[in-house]
């Protein structure tokens, strides 16, 4: 099983809030389809500019205090947000004649102080064996100590990944791979191999509630498999990913 992450950075675009890239995400299929059912797919999407907007507004990330009652009303809106992008991703899929299928995130994790505690994979696995396409998303989540919270699709990519020894796991981005400092900046420099000695300088994205480009190294570290960060942007890049080629920046199998 092969795992991919599509940044919310290259389905939306982060400055206009609800927008959708459609044409990104029927390139993903239509690369899929040409490998599919030989190679089977979980997808993970992220929240972009439908996700993390909703999730500042309702200051999700700061969990629940007795009696926020309009907080929960948040949460469920998050997620519904969330939800019509997951609805708009999955109908492209489904059009190219792909079995997508969505898992809500925040029906399956519970996490503890932001780390995810439990999940339920069960139906991910069985929906695998019957050929389906799972795709999950960054979404909403009960916390254990915080009472709510976020889950980045990345963090949701190591734990699958290790749960269920995916072959590798490629995540889709809107630049080339890691840069050792901002994308764009003079000098930044594209990195070919990541590992836990890895330093890069970036700052925070002001839309961004999960951490960003950081946060994203740190849950690739987790995973016991080979880790591939390519530009999802470019056609025929994840086909070369899936196919072993050299691209982006790697992270080795540990
Ligand atoms: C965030 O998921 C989900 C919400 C804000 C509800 P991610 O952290 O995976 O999203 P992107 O890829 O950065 O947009």
């Amino acid at each position: 099983m092969i795992l991919i992450k599509l940044g919310g950075s290259i389905i939306s675009d982060k400055n206009k809030p609800f927008s959708f890239n459609e044409g990104v995400v029927r390139n993903v299929a239509a690369e899929l389809k040409n490998l599919y059912p030989e190679k089977s797919f979980i997808l993970v999407h992220g929240g972009g500019s439908f996700g993390h907007p909703m999730a500042r507004k309702y200051g999700i990330r700061g969990g629940l205090a007795a009696g926020e009652t309009k907080k929960l009303i948040g949460f469920s809106h998050t997620h519904e947000a969330m939800l019509e992008l997951n609805e708009k991703i999955i109908d492209i899929f489904l059009k190219a004649e792909l079995p997508a299928f969505s898992i809500s995130s925040s029906s399956i994790f519970i996490t503890d102080k932001g780390n995810i505690v439990h999940g339920e994979l069960k139906v991910i696995k069985e929906a695998l064996k019957i050929g389906l396409i799972p795709v999950l998303f960054g979404d909403v989540v009960i916390d254990e100590s915080k009472g709510m919270d976020i889950i980045s699709g990345d963090a949701i990519m190591a734990y699958i990944a290790n749960e269920m020894k995916a072959e590798k796991a490629i995540f889709l981005m809107d630049v080339d791979g890691i840069y050792d400092r901002e994308p764009g900046k003079k000098d930044a420099r594209l990195i070919d191999v990541i590992d836990e000695t890895t330093v890069i300088r970036h700052g925070m994205e002001k839309i961004d509630v999960t951490g960003g480009i950081k946060n994203k190294i740190r849950e690739a570290m987790k995973m016991d498999c080979m880790v591939y960060f390519i530009n999802g942007m470019v056609k025929g890049n994840l086909t070369k990913a899936i196919k072993g080629e050299k691209i982006g920046t790697i992270k080795k199998r540990k």
